[in-house]
Parts: C-alpha cells; sequence; structure tokens
C-alpha cells in the first residue's frame, strides 16, 4: 500500500452499532466512520447513549450486532487490552501514591518495557504535553489542569491509534475546563493522535471539533462540522441543542416554494424556511437564533420583523440578551445585543421592533422534539 492509501483508511469505523439494556435500547444502529488524525466529539444529553458506544469502541461492553474496525481490522472478539485504544476517564484514574512519571511509565512497564526505556518515554510523552521536568513529582503536588494533561500523557506514550475520552472536562470548575478545551484542541493538533471525544457540553464540542456527531436517544440525529451543525441542522433536536435558539410552537398556514408562513392562534404569524417537507396544518416550531435578530426604535421596511416591548435584560459580562415580547401576542424572543447596542436605552417597558433576515427563521416538523 502506499502512504495515501493507508491514511484513507479511516481509524475508526463503527457500522450498524446496538446495545440494548433489557428491552432498552441504549445505542441503536449507529454508524459513523473518523478520517486519521481528526477530532471527532459525540455530544448530546446526558443517558443517550454515549458512554456505552464508547465502551463497546473501547471493547469494555459486548455490542448486540454491528461491527467496530480500526484502521481497517475487525475488533470482534478482540479483548479490550488487545485493541489499539486507549480510554481517558472522567475521574483519570491515576495511582496517588506513584510518582509522575511511574503513571505514565505504567502501561509500558506492564507491557514488558524496561524501567529505563519506560522512563524515558514517560519523559518524551510528559514534555509533549506540556509538562517538562515533572517525573519525579508526587500526583498530589499538580493542579487539577496538570493532572488531566498526566492522564493524557499516560494514554499517548501507548502510542494508541485512538484515544478515546468520556466526559474528561466534567470534574473541572468553569475555569480551568475554559482552558483546558483550548489545550486539548491544540494537543490534539500537536501530536496528531485521532480523538473520539464525549461530551453533553455542546461549546466543548464545537470548539474543538473537527467533526461533531449530534446523539439523541441511542441514535445519531446528524453529523458535521460545528459550523454545519450551527447553521444547517437537519432536525429540530440539533436546532435545539446546538447554541441558544428562540422557539415557538405554531402551524403551517400556507407554503410558497421552500418558504412557509407559520401562524400561532394567540396573534404571531412570520414566513420560516422549510428544513424539512412539511404541509399546510401541520404542527410545526419556529426557529431564529439571538443572533440572528436586530433590535430597533423603527421597523425595517426590507425585512420581516415585529412591534415588541422590553421585557428583561441580561447581562453576563461579554453578553447582553435582550427578551422581548411580540406587541399583540405572548410571544417571546431572546436578542442578543451586538458589542456596540444601545444597551442603555434598550431597558424594560419599552416598545421596540426586530427585524431578521427570511432565511435565518427556520421551520421544522413538531411531532419529533418533546
Ligand atoms: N448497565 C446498565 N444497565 C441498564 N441500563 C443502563 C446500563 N448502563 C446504562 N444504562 C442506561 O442506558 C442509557 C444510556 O446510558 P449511557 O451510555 O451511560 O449514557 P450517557 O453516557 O450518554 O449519559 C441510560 O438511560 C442509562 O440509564
Ligand atoms: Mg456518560
Amino acid at each position: 500500500m502506499t502512504r495515501t492509501d493507508v491514511s484513507a483508511v479511516p481509524d475508526l469505523e463503527v457500522c450498524a452499532l446496538s446495545k440494548r439494556y433489557g428491552s432498552f435500547c441504549a445505542v441503536d444502529e449507529v454508524g459513523f466512520a473518523v478520517p486519521r488524525g481528526s477530532f471527532f466529539s459525540i455530544l448530546g444529553p446526558s443517558g443517550c447513549g454515549k458512554t456505552t458506544l464508547l465502551r463497546m469502541i473501547a471493547g469494555f461492553l459486548e455490542p448486540d450486532s454491528g461491527d467496530i474496525r480500526v484502521r481497517g481490522r475487525s475488533m470482534r472478539g478482540v479483548p479490550p487490552n488487545r485493541r489499539p485504544t486507549h480510554m481517558v476517564f472522567q475521574h483519570l484514574a491515576l495511582f496517588p501514591m506513584m510518582s509522575v512519571g511511574d503513571n505514565v511509565a505504567y502501561g509500558l512497564r506492564r507491557r514488558g518495557m524496561s524501567r529505563r526505556a519506560a522512563r524515558d518515554k514517560a519523559a518524551a510523552a510528559l514534555a509533549r504535553v506540556g509538562l517538562p521536568d515533572s517525573l519525579d513529582k508526587h500526583i498530589d503536588q499538580l493542579s487539577g489542569g496538570q493532572k488531566q494533561r498526566v492522564a493524557l500523557a499516560r494514554a499517548l506514550v501507548l502510542e494508541p491509534a485512538l484515544l478515546l475520552l468520556d466526559e474528561p472536562l466534567g470534574a473541572l470548575d468553569l475555569k480551568l475546563r475554559e482552558h483546558m478545551k483550548l489545550e486539548l484542541k491544540q494537543l490534539q493538533a500537536h501530536v496528531g493522535t485521532t480523538f473520539v471525544y464525549i461530551t453533553h457540553d455542546q461549546s466543548e464540542a464545537l470548539v474543538m471539533s473537527d467533526q461533531v456527531a449530534v446523539m439523541n436517544r441511542g441514535r445519531f440525529e446528524q453529523v458535521g462540522t460545528p459550523q454545519e451543525l450551527y447553521f444547517a441542522p437537519s432536525s429540530a433536536f440539533v436546532a435545539s441543542f446546538i447554541g441558544h435558539n428562540n422557539r415557538l410552537a405554531a402551524r403551517v398556514a400556507e407554503r410558497r416554494g421552500d418558504s412557509v408562513l407559520l401562524h400561532h392562534p394567540d396573534g404571531w404569524q412570520a414566513w420560516a424556511r422549510a428544513m424539512q417537507p412539511l404541509k399546510t396544518g401541520q404542527a410545526a416550531w419556529w426557529f431564529l437564533r439571538p443572533e440572528a435578530i436586530e433590535l430597533r426604535e423603527d421597523p425595517c421596511p426590507q425585512r420581516p420583523g415585529w412591534p415588541v416591548q422590553v421585557q428583561t435584560v441580561l447581562f453576563d459580562g461579554g453578553n447582553t440578551t435582550v427578551v422581548v415580547r411580540h406587541a399583540h401576542s405572548n410571544a417571546e424572543l431572546r436578542v442578543a445585543l451586538p458589542m456596540n447596542g444601545d444597551w442603555q436605552s434598550w431597558t424594560p417597558g419599552r416598545a421596540l421592533h426586530i427585524a431578521w433576515r427570511t432565511e435565518h427563521a427556520w421551520a421544522f416538523a413538531r411531532e419529533d422534539t418533546p
């Protein structure tokens, strides 16, 4: 095989993989491929089947059906310790009584490598994750973020084809998590190992990943780049789950090309892009992102919009969100205010107008989302 042939084989291929616990289907016919060297995230709410899926890839759990191939080789019947995969857990499972170096060298020693060679490899791995000179430190001497890096070094030193990470930042506080997101992304790009990363935190997935799979109730709803998921969601679940989104229940009143007019008996109506086939009279969701809405003094003659009243202003430092209510109905929307927004004058009670571009409003069928 030539070099190109080798890299064309995905590091991971999962085909129609399923797992039931009794009558409950935790993973339901999931299939995907992860190209070599990429950062692939599986994102979904708690309980959707992420850990079950990852444990099957690692070999800790037997699938009911389907196949897993790592670098083209089927993993059927291959025990976890014989798989070219390595798992990093939320609770890092470091050995507190051992030095940092011994923690990192542990797997190599178990494989029969000499103490000296294992120590050299551990030192190199620690340098790669930005912890040089920590070989003889005690685990307790390290910060949470440093322990995280030791756990990564311990995995990377074994040179797995795939690193499987199960919510590894879950136990860290918010500031450290923000910092580690960036570090993990840079580290992955630097070492080039394929990462399969599971999380319920959309911001982690969007920031770090080349590709994200959105998982819901045991199934993949959509696989795409962060931008594809954000700008072109394929289901109401993805439109709700990725980013913050305004969502209003309505019915289809009229269709024109690929647009639909949505209507609510409460008194509002709006056009939207039909993101799925929709029939007149059908129950639908209307979506519009807070950052797609402009708040203004006057109506915009060229664009759709509503007269509104300001309800609340939510200021959290980096972002200001204004909650507005339709002037003649109960429909409420969140509007993200730009940095140069007129934040002083848009106080609760004020009558204003909102405007948006028709293509930014989306319509999805309503029955598939609770
Ligand atoms: N050993 C088990 N026996 C029965 N049900 C399980 C078991 N492990 C997980 N489940 C159920 O399967 C679903 C998926 O679990 P899990 O894969 O841990 O989800 P996630 O990691 O996305 O939170 C959950 O509803 C969970 O309660
Ligand atoms: Mg889990």
